[in-house]
């Protein structure tokens, strides 16, 4: 058993990936400064897995005082996983400074954390966006990185080339974990994925659209160099990503480490493209789906999906959970929010 602080621990990734360690045995002390998730999930955290081993606290990382507040008046912390970063790309290209500010601040906060408080292991959130457009396919963690093509992406890249210099001058054992898209909810449906506003994101997209908030979805290009002419993705759920982040500290907690800095692919290893994960949808939720074929989408990738080899043998990791889990979990997610909101409006 072992103390992680969690940062980002009431946001998506970071809320399931709360529940699988304390589920796996470990305390946990998450922080959350609600930029882009909401206090209530603490409240659903506490339903599927109590207090016992479980803290949350308000703290902004760009305050360091405010995190090293915490640290000192928190018994030993054997390990930090740090998912607290704002994530959209289309975001991130209109606001860029917002994003520097806040996902690189927000690591370098938690990298001086690690040192000033002796924490020696480090999980890192980064991301697929930093291979762009590769040239191969699957991509493996060795496939070369090119110039990021967001500002979001960029941020994830340059965190990874911090991490790189980082471990050069410090004791903690780092592991950087790529993820590729991530969708899906909780099997409790008492957590999932809230995008706050209008969606960028494909499956949020989808179940909005479906369930009557949005008016229709629009697949962003139909005429792309693949089987069906839309972008090929690597759908994961974010239960196995959940996971991974376990497995990835256990890993390092047991020192199985052969360096200072390992990174792994997160994803299935199965290329679904967009016209598939809207049948995926259909099929699974048995409702109508307004959608068209639209214009491409600046930016996007035209195709993307994970050798995850080294996750595999390396963290022990499999994923387990199907493109219908995926799009099954998120539909249920979507019916439990409206219920949710049609209650708070009566
Ligand atoms: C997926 C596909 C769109 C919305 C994101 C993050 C990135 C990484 C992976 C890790 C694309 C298409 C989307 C819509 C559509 N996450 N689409 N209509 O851009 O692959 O990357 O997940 O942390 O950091 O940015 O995800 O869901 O936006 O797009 O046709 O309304 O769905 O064109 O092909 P993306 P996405």
């Amino acid at each position: 058993m072992a103390r992680i602080l969690v940062t980002g621990g009431c946001g998506f990734i970071g809320s399931h990936t709360v529940v699988d360690l304390v589920e796996a045995g470990h305390e946990v002390i998450s922080v959350d400064n609600y930029s882009n998730s909401y206090p209530w999930i603490e409240d659903r955290i506490v339903e599927l897995i109590g207090r016992e081993r479980y803290e949350h606290q308000e703290v902004d990382l760009r305050d360091y005082h405010q995190l090293a507040a915490l640290l000192t008046n928190c018994k030993a912390i054997d390990g930090v996983i740090h998912f607290a970063a704002f994530k959209s790309v289309a975001e991130s290209v209109k606001n860029p400074l917002k994003y520097f500010d806040n996902n690189l601040i927000g690591l370098n906060n938690i990298l001086r954390a690690c040192d000033e408080f002796a924490i020696p292991y480090l999980v890192f959130s980064s991301s697929c966006t930093v291979y762009g457009n590769p040239p191969e396919l699957p991509v493996t963690e060795q496939t070369p990185l090119p110039e990021p093509e967001s500002p979001y992406g960029r941020t994830k890249r340059m965190g990874e080339d911090i991490l790189k210099d980082y471990v050069k001058a410090s004791s903690t054992h780092v592991v950087s974990l790529r993820y590729f898209n991530p969708v899906g909810a909780h099997p409790s449906i008492r957590i999932g994925e809230l995008p706050i506003g209008v969606p960028s994101y494909l499956v949020p997209y989808i179940t909005q659209t479906a369930i009557g908030l949005r008016e229709k979805l629009t697949i962003f290009g139909g005429d792309y160099p693949t089987r069906d002419g839309s972008c090929i993705r690597d759908f994961i759920h974010v239960c196995d990503i959940a996971a991974a982040h376990t497995q990835a500290l256990e890993f390092l907690l047991n020192k199985r480490f052969t360096s200072q800095l390992e990174i792994f692919n997160l994803g299935t290893g199965n290329g679904v493209t967009v016209k598939e994960a809207v049948q995926s949808f259909l099929k699974v939720s048995g409702v109508n789906l307004n959608y068209e074929i639209g214009p491409r989408r600046d930016g996007d990738v035209v195709a993307i999906y994970a050798d995850n080899t080294r996750a595999r043998e390396i963290l022990g990791w499999t994923p387990r959970l199907t493109l219908d889990d995926m799009m099954d979990s998120a539909w249920r997610w979507e019916v439990s929010l409206k219920e949710m909101n049609d209650q708070l409006i009566r």
